[in-house]
């Protein structure tokens, strides 16, 4: 195929580097009272409420860009996504992590195939297996049953997972199911990690399920043999069968592990690690944990975003309108950032995840034709829950730097707490939190105010905000498995417009491979010195003094140990 124009070279992205001025001339303070703007920019959908008034935007640079929309072919792009084409060209692969949820009679081809039956057939299997595990029909090598499982995966293979976890564990539906039960996640390759899991677990009451899409991942391969031996060791090799069950798309390195193939929950190679929360990923450790039924559900949720995605118009299609927005705030407007901030503790690991999902998709030089592109795409993203977040780094928002925000809340807690006596309850105090930060944002606090409210003179700049700080909010009505699903899926497809509109392949990560090789280059060399003495070299000055520093001062680490794990 021919390369495509770059999108900077459009005409679209032409008018809208023209319109940032007209743009810069506008305060929200005045953009916030026009009504029939604020009314054009609230959407809603299946229980979302999105008011992306408190954007520096008016309804001329949501034409614009369209426009730029339609430049970039996003129709296009997103039809070739669900058609199954192989859009991820680096790898030549199709993206179809849409496929995961989509229900049983749903038609979703990748290579002219249905891959939808091949879905359903591993959902039916982790069902089953959950199940039995659940009731107690699955039991541990000793009879017990297996009532806590360690999750072990990293990257792609935790992080949603996690987030997915951390919403539902307050959930009154999922909790009820989880009771008695826990799940645990051991993602780093630091031994501390693995005292964190192992701590209080009895290997006999404990299943691990290794979670790799490769099945070569160096932290997980090392993490997934020290549970091994811990389990062994415990109760013998033969344990292992009853104690460890794999998710990957490579069942073949999983038979080779030692895992029965009958034990092992597949997917494909459409499917992006990041994008994998959806796949036995996600739904193996998490129907453990809260039964499939819960998870159906989240299942569901993601579908109906899916749904809306590929079929609403895009003046109303949630997805395209943020991912729009952050195109416009990141290559127009010049903000690099963005802060994601949910009013729910539920939602503590959900910035962690997307901060992947984001940075690792659209963190690119190239165009997805190879072409070094004169501008930067990708967005640092970074978040925590409100209101700790207040407490913490919004002093930069407020008066520092312009980070555009997104404000995430919900209407109904999921643990409503009220206490006689009190102004309004816990939820309530929270959520007024929530609606009072935009417009703290938007509007700041003038000269003039100060001077009103008698303060100081030599305080006024320091109690000065300039205000006109974007952000949008995005009211969900409860937080449920469904409402989860949802956010997962905006905000996944949100990704893939911005990498669409930039030009660049979201679904390749060639970046974390440099990192890797070297890191394998530093493990031969300590293997080498610990065991035959030999000296550090092939390295620069500045590595080869810190590693013969590390080496010098763990003398006492044995060249070939015996096996030793964590006792904390
Ligand atoms: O190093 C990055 C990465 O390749 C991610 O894209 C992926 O989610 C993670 O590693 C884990 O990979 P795997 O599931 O193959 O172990």
């Amino acid at each position: 195929m021919a390369p495509t124009a770059l999108i900077c070279d459009t005409q679209p992205w032409k008018d809208l580097k023209a319109h940032v001025e007209e743009i810069k001339k506008t305060h929200l303070r005045e953009l916030l009272t026009d009504t029939e703007r604020c009314k054009q920019m609230l959407l809603e959908f299946d229980g979302i409420t999105l008011d992306y008034s408190r954007q520096q935007a008016t309804l001329g640079t949501l034409n614009k860009l369209q426009k730029l929309a339609e430049a970039a072919h996003l129709k296009d792009k997103i039809e070739r996504m669900f058609k199954g084409e192989h859009i991820n060209s680096t790898e030549n692969r199709s993206v179809l992590h849409v496929a995961l949820r989509a229900p049983r009679d749903a038609v979703v081809k990748s290579d002219g195939k249905n891959v939808v039956p091949d879905v359903w057939k591993v959902l039916d299997q982790i069902k089953d297996f959950s199940d039995k595990v659940r009731n107690g029909s699955w039991v541990g090598a000793t009879g017990k049953p297996l009532t806590n499982v360690i999750s072990v995966g990293i990257g792609g293979s935790f992080l949603g997972p996690l987030f997915v976890h951390t919403a539902l564990q307050t959930d009154p539906e999922a909790s009820k199911q989880a009771k008695g039960r826990q799940l645990r996640f051991l993602a780093n390759v630091d031994p501390i990690d693995v005292a964190r899991n192992i701590t209080g677990l009895n290997p006999e009451t404990t299943l691990v399920v290794v979670v790799s899409k490769t099945f070569t991942t160096a932290e997980t391969m090392l993490n997934a043999r020290t549970l091994r031996t811990w389990i062994s060791k415990e109760l013998g090799p033969s344990a292992v069968a009853k104690h460890m069950v794999a998710v990957s798309t490579n069942l073949m390195l999983v038979e080779k592990f030692g895992i029965d193939p009958k034990n092992a929950f597949a997917f494909w190679d459409w499917v992006g690690g990041r994008y994998s929360v959806c796949s036995a990923v996600g739904v193996m450790p998490l129907s453990l944990q809260y039964g499939f039924s819960v998870v159906e559900k989240f299942l569901n949720g993601a579908w109906s975003v899916d749904n809306h995605f590929s079929s609403a118009p895009f003046e109303k299609n949630l997805p395209v309108l943020l991912g729009l927005l952050s195109v416009w705030n990141v290559s127009f407007l010049g903000y690099p950032a963005r802060a994601i901030l949910p009013y729910s503790q539920a939602l503590e690991k959900f910035a962690p995840h997307i901060q992947q999902v984001s940075m690792e998709s659209n963190g690119k030089g190239v165009s997805i034709d190879g072409v070094p592109l004169p501008l930067e795409t990708g967005e640092i993203d970074f978040g925590e829950p409100g209101t700790n977040g207040q407490h913490s780094f919004y002093q930069l928002i407020h008066q520092g730097r312009v980070i555009p925000c997104d404000f995430i809340g919900v209407i109904k807690s999921q643990q409503p707490v009220y206490l006689e006596g009190e102004i309004v309850n816990n939820h309530d105090e929270l959520m007024s939190n929530f609606f009072a930060q935009p417009d703290a944002l938007a509007y700041g606090k003038t000269h003039e105010q100060l001077l009103k409210e008698n303060v100081p003179d030599h305080l006024i700049p320091h109690k000065t905000f300039t205000g006109n700080r974007p952000s949008i909010s995005l009211l969900l009505s409860s937080l449920d498995a469904y409402k989860i699903g949802q956010l997962l899926a905006i905000y996944e497809h949100r990704v893939a417009v911005q990498g669409f509109i930039w030009g660049i392949n979201s679904f390749d990560q060639w970046g974390v491979e440099l990192g890797k090789s070297l890191a394998t280059q530093v493990r031969k060399q300590l293997h080498a010195s610990r065991t035959k003495k030999a000296p550090v070299q092939g390295f620069n000055s500045s590595t080869t003094t810190l590693l013969n520093k590390y080496l010098q001062e763990s003398l006492d680490v044995p060249a070939t140990p015996s096996t030793l794990l964590p006792k904390v």
